[in-house]
């Protein structure tokens, strides 16, 4: 048999895996949540899950393959569990921007991996996938975001969700797409997630549908 026919019998037979695999998401979101906001909903929603830290930025809650609509693509096939070894490169970052804020981190890395991450893994490794969430989050320090258009927390302040969306559009050319709870306190609509959207390349902003999600037309950002 000569090289080159070998060669080709090779080429043949080694389809790479991704080539087979249908591709079942069109965007991504990545998600970010407030911990004030995002602590204070676990409260109130009944689960009495306390935070066991609430830090002063916005932190990573997860990427998410979606459909365009925005319909999640939930709970695939999963290959194999998410152990610490398989993200240990990206680890302390991890801790930093992807914490768990009422459990343990690593709990809720393999949560999302098996909830969302396991969906988009012929594209996206689970190295790949921590590191690209990471990447996503970097370029845009939300709280930063809104402080440039003078949107800071505070305790009882009521913002227009139009001035929040316009503000990180500013920055993205693109709409977010918001979430809120309702404070029982103050009967008003607080804030406690923003998502940004993504291509299904996972780096292309892209428009989110239902921009103002959750929330009213006017919102607390908690302090
Ligand atoms: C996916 O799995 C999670 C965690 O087990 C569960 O809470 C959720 O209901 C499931 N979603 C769907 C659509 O099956
Ligand atoms: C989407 O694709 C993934 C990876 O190919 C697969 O594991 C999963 O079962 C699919 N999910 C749905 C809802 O079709
Ligand atoms: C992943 O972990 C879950 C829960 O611990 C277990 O039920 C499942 O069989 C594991 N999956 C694989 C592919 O090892
Ligand atoms: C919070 O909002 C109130 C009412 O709009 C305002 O008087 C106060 O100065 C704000 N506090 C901060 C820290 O921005
Ligand atoms: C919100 O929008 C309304 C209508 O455009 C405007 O009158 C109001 O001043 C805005 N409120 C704040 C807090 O910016
Ligand atoms: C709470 O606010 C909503 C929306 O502004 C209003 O429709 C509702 O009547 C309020 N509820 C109470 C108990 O004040």
């Amino acid at each position: 048999m000569s090289m080159l026919f070998v060669f080709s019998l090779f080429l043949l037979l080694d389809v790479p895996k991704s080539c087979n695999a249908e591709k079942n998401y069109t965007s991504f979101m990545l998600v970010q949540q407030w911990p004030e906001g995002y602590c204070e909903y676990q409260e109130i929603v009944g689960a009495k899950r306390r935070c066991k830290s609430r830090p002063h930025k916005f932190t990573i809650h997860g990427l998410w393959p979606q459909e365009s609509n925005g319909q999640l693509i939930t709970n695939c096939t999963v290959t194999s569990n998410l152990t610490e070894k398989d993200i240990k490169p990206v680890e302390p970052q991890l801790h930093s921007n992807w914490p768990n804020l009422i459990g343990t981190d690593l709990n809720f890395w393999q949560f999302e991996w098996t909830k969302h991450g396991s969906c988009s893994e012929n594209e996206f490794p689970k190295l790949q996938y921590f590191q690209l969430g990471l990447h996503n989050y970097a370029q845009n320090n939300l709280m930063e975001i809104l402080e440039k258009a003078h949107i800071v927390p505070n305790k009882t302040h009521l913002y227009n969700a139009t001035d929040v969306l316009s503000a990180v559009h500013k920055h993205t050319q693109h709409d977010a797409q918001l979430a809120c709870y309702v404070d029982p306190n103050h009967n008003a609509s607080a804030l406690y997630q923003i998502g940004l959207c993504y291509a299904d390349d996972g780096k292309t902003y892209k428009n989110c549908p239902n921009s103002r999600g959750t929330c009213r037309k006017q919102l607390m950002y908690p302090k």
